[in-house]
């Protein structure tokens, strides 16, 4: 189960892999900011409370575009972020 809560709300979702986070939201109109989709503009930025274990690992644009600490911390960003295996995953969209 994937539970993803923005400033609409909290919604469970079905996670489907290989899907990124942005993708999956706007499939299922959850508000979640987004505009590159590649990286950049950080307007996807998303803390990941449970499921790390699920997901892909840290990309490079990830590494590039968030800090360290807030990489420590379980930030990513959603258009980065894949389930890569079934869990409880739960994301909090949490832009700048
Ligand atoms: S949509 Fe721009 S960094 Fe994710």
């Amino acid at each position: 189960m994937l539970t993803l809560t923005s400033r609409k709300g909290t919604f469970q979702i079905e996670a489907v892999r290989d899907t990124t986070i942005v993708t999956l939201a706007k499939t299922h109109n959850i508000p979640w900011g987004y505009a590159c989709e590649r990286g950049i503009c950080a307007q996807c930025r998303t803390r990941v409370v449970e499921g790390a274990e699920c997901l892909n690992e840290v990309t490079e644009a990830e590494k590039l575009r968030l800090r360290k600490a807030e990489r420590a911390e379980g930030y990513r960003l959603g258009c980065q972020i894949q389930v890569t295996a079934p869990g409880n995953i739960t994301l909090v969209h949490s832009p700048y």
